[in-house]
């Protein structure tokens, strides 16, 4: 990397707050970690964890010996077996220790019965269960919790459970006890312990070199019947990154937990990861395809951590993207082969767009490896994660496939066993392909999503396409510099033809011109193909070239691109003009509906209208305060026009999408829901909810039944009150669809009653708001309701808030995450901006708050 290139991108960090931690502060570990030894007396209110460690001093480290440690009771400490009395305080203690390698003891206790906020060793339902990324780890012993101290451990577990699991193999167990031992050096984060009265469902795999390995996914007794589809999924991910990327897994057992009170979707811990439930059982009855489709997913990202991640992990945090962007673009990619890469890349490019590029364009805008932070936890945000796989997509693209297989080798060979940097990552890349990546480091360190804004001229058989980059300023970051920017393009001829196929163009500077010669005539470009970086285009363009492009278009992200733009368009004229939708967009969507040759789950995704709060920051981009409710009208009108102009295909699409035989969950069955599922919501909007009603009654599987359900209560005036309860009767037993129970009527609510009906739910006797899927359920789904939300009379703010207030002392993360909420703050009118104020400073001033939500408070407010 050239030094100017680097430290421009290292730009001034933002209002250095109190208790930030920076990235150019780093320094390496004092003492290295050679093996660590833990015994753990389980009891619910008085748990005994001890700890037998060997520690070695740094030589190029030389420190005083210091351990992090949060909410222990020290019991006893000693130095190769003698009694020393550390420094204890808030945060950890300080010991005089040897110049020389030596064991340290020691005996906490801990009440996990008192855990609330599921970091450290906690209860859920009866069963102990452990989350120690990021800094959890300080809360079950003392240690250097850092992700670059790496040490094999060994566990005993002692309790009076049935179960009793940890990382690595089982070494031996008997009455009351078990211990095993994790062979693999590894941070204190990727440690885990499980133990309850659990069943496991158990599978077998052979890994490419002749590995017998035992799968099992462990779930409470009465959920065995749900555990099948992420066995399934596991297996199919061993198999992928054997072929792949020549990774094969290195333990003779994998376990996987299902816990129901969870911060997150799930967590890699080395031979043991734990899931939130959600993410692992499955039955056509209870799960939609969209479930399942998580399941795959997850199940996929979390053992592929076990490469990109665990056996490799990050130095420190601020190398967080490391792991999780790569795992994030590896479980993509199995995605994409498992089911369809088009329709993969589109549903992506939405989530991208709609958590990513929000939280870019607000005032929790950072880069993918952040330069300080407070509380490391509420950086697992969109931007590491999805912009973090966008960039090492971008790397694919410029290196090309075989330049990235021969860079991800290198980087298994020279750094299994490393706690690894962005540095090292990109040298792997310039080492294998011989490319300069100094400029493209830029991604990693430049917040903001860059604008590309293109014209084009054409002359005598010359095409020429004008490239121009810019990104607006983010928080602490005023200035941007110009990125490397991958835009492939192809370009059709005026009867659809490709005339060029997809080239990419490699764009380095602010501005650049690009010249096609050799053209017959003017050609209709097709830009930014397969979204090949994390761009705004900003291209002026006719609903009639739009048209074309998604009738033409040979990219299937792009046509799909077209379709959504015109929709984009035509909505924004209804909001702004209180235009009619025009007859370009009806009829290519028409056209693209009767196209048998499309995928219906690609059909599906063309059908679905842009979302309200992917049209708020559209009309804020473009200049216009959005009105919440006026888009929220404009949507539904247009829904009710889009309809009336289909609807001689409608019914006949509705049943021909109707499969016949019982459920499976497979993509092409998926698909065929998805679309059936589109139509059925245009078909709402002309008959009232009669053909939902009817689905209602007949669904056998929980994607129809709650798809129909979710029609019904659009219909609004009380419709769907009667099979709401139904719903809820039958299904009181199972917490995951009640959580959806909970979702759906908010989701589908009025703008006017969204805030009231979720209020009420507040009461209801099911709301355990201690139980993150819970409040997640309830007022993740007021805040994704932009008209409901963003009442003008504050109501929503203020019920969240007051929700916030109550979550914090119980449990931070959640909470933290939750205010997430408002970072949309600055798109709205100056009264609305007040109100959401008033409400974060209500939380800002709230007595003990967290941590975590005073940073997130804090910068929302711009502090
Ligand atoms: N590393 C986990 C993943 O991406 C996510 C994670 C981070 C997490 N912190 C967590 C999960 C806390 C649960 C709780 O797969
Ligand atoms: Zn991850």
């Amino acid at each position: 990397m050239t030094e100017s290139v680097a430290q421009a991108a290292a730009q001034a960090a933002p209002g250095a707050a109190p208790g930030a931690v920076y990235l150019a502060d780093y320094r390496a570990p004092s003492h290295w970690v050679d093996e660590v030894h833990l015994t753990f007396r389980l009891a619910p209110g008085a748990t005994r964890v001890r700890a037998r460690i060997r520690f070695r001093p740094n030589p190029e480290a030389p420190g005083p010996f210091r351990l992090d440690g949060e909410g222990l009771t020290l019991i006893g400490a000693a130095i190769d077996g003698r009694p020393v009395s550390p420094d204890v305080d808030a945060r950890g203690l300080t010991c005089a220790v040897p110049d020389a390698p030596f064991t340290w003891e020691a005996e906490v206790e801990i009440a996990p019965e008192a855990n609330t906020a599921l970091e450290g060793l906690y209860m859920s339902k009866g069963m102990y269960c452990t989350q120690c990324e990021a800094e959890g780890f300080r809360k079950i012993t003392f240690y250097p919790d850092r992700p670059d101290v790496m040490a094999p451990f060994t566990v005993r577990i002692e309790a009076d459970t049935p179960v009793m699991l940890s990382n690595g193999d089982p070494v031996a167990q008997g009455a009351g006890w078990a211990e095993w031992h994790d062979p693999w050096p590894k941070p204190a984060y990727l440690f885990a312990l499980v133990a309850g009265d659990l069943v496991a469902v158990s599978d077998r795999f052979t890994t490419a070199s002749g590995r017998e390995v035992a799968l099992n996914v462990w779930v409470r007794p009465g959920d065995e019947g749900k555990c099948d589809y992420a066995l399934d999924a596991l297996k199919r991910s061993m198999r992928w990154d054997e072929e792949v990327y020549g990774r094969e897994y290195d333990l003779s057992v994998f376990n996987i937990v299902a816990v129901d009170d969870f911060n997150m979707g799930a967590m890699e811990n080395k031979g043991l990861n734990i899931f939130n439930s959600r993410y692992v059982l499955a039955s056509p009855q209870t799960a939609t395809d969209r479930d399942y489709e998580m399941i795959e997913g997850i199940i996929a990202h979390e053992y592929f951590h076990n490469w990109t991640g665990n056996r490799i992990t990050c130095r420190d945090w601020f190398q967080l993207c490391l792991k999780e962007g790569l795992t994030v673009f590896r479980d993509q990619q199995f995605t994409g082969e498992m089911r369809s890469h088009a329709v993969k890349r589109i549903d992506d490019v939405l989530l991208l767009r709609a958590r990513q590029f929000r939280e870019d364009n607000g005032p929790l805008a950072h880069p993918v490896r952040p330069e300080n932070y407070i509380e490391i936890n509420n950086f697992y945000t969109a931007t590491v994660y999805e912009k973090g796989a966008e960039v090492i997509g971008m790397l694919k693209r410029l290196v090309g496939d075989d330049g990235y297989r021969r860079a991800l080798d290198l980087y298994f060979a020279r750094h299994d066993g490393e706690a690894a940097t962005i540095e090292d990552w990109l040298t792997v890349f310039e080492d294998a392909t011989g490319r300069d990546l100094s400029q493209f480091k830029r991604w990693y360190a430049q917040a903001g999503t860059p604008r590309l804004e293109v014209s084009e001229e054409y002359r005598d058989g010359r095409f020429t396409l004008h490239l121009r980059q810019h990104t607006p300023p983010t928080p602490g970051q005023p200035e941007k510099h110009p990125q490397v920017i991958p835009v492939a393009v192809g370009l059709l001829n005026p009867n659809g033809d490709e005339v060029v196929p997809t080239t990419i163009l490699e764009m380095t500077e602010a501005e650049q011109s690009f010249t096609f010669e050799g053209l017959a005539a003017r050609p209709v470009p097709s830009i930014l193909r397969g979204f090949s970086a994390p761009v705004i285009l900003e291209r002026r363009t006719t609903p009639e070239e739009r048209a074309f492009l998604l009738a033409h278009d040979t990219d299937p992200f792009n046509k799909w691109e077209a379709g959504r733009q015109l929709a984009k368009d035509v909505l924004v004229d209804m909001v702004t003009r209180d235009a009619e939708p025009g007859g370009a967009y009806l009829d290519a969507l028409e056209r693209m509906l009767r196209d048998d040759t499309l995928d219906p789950a690609f059909r599906a995704l063309a059908l679905r209208l842009p979302g309200e709060d992917d049209m708020a920051q559209t009309l804020h981009d473009a200049g216009t305060t959005p009105d919440p409710d006026a888009i929220h009208a404009a949507r539904r009108r247009l829904e009710a026009r889009v309809a009336q102009h289909l609807r001689g295909v409608l019914p006949g699409l509705y049943e021909a999408m109707n499969l016949p035989g019982p459920y499976t969950p497979d993509a092409k069955a998926a698909g065929c829901r998805a679309l059936r599922q589109a139509a059925l919501t245009l078909i709402t909007r002309l008959d009232d909810g009669a053909t939902a009603a009817r689905q209602v009654a007949s669904a056998d599987n929980m994607t129809e039944e709650l798809g129909a359900l979710g029609c019904l209560l659009s219909v609004g005036n009380g419709a769907g009150g009667e099979a709401l309860s139904a719903f809820y009767r039958r299904w009181r037993h199972d917490r995951l669809v009640i959580d959806k129970w909970f979702s759906l009527q908010i989701a589908q609510a009025m703008p006017d009653r969204a805030a009231e009906i979720a209020r009420d739910l507040t009461r209801h006797p099911d709301f355990d708001w201690k139980n993150p899927n819970r409040f997640r359920a309830l007022f993740g789904a007021l805040a994704t309701h932009p008209a409901g939300f963003h009442r003008a009379d504050g109501a929503a703010y203020d019920l969240l808030a007051d929700w916030l207030i109550r979550l914090d002392p119980v449990n931070p993360q959640t909470t933290a995450r939750m205010t997430t909420a408002f970072e949309t703050i600055g798109r709205y009118d100056a009264d609305r901006q007040d109100l959401m104020r008033a409400a974060l400073g209500r939380i800002a001033a709230a007595p003990g708050l967290s941590r975590d939500t005073s940073e997130m408070v804090g910068r929302i407010l711009g502090g």
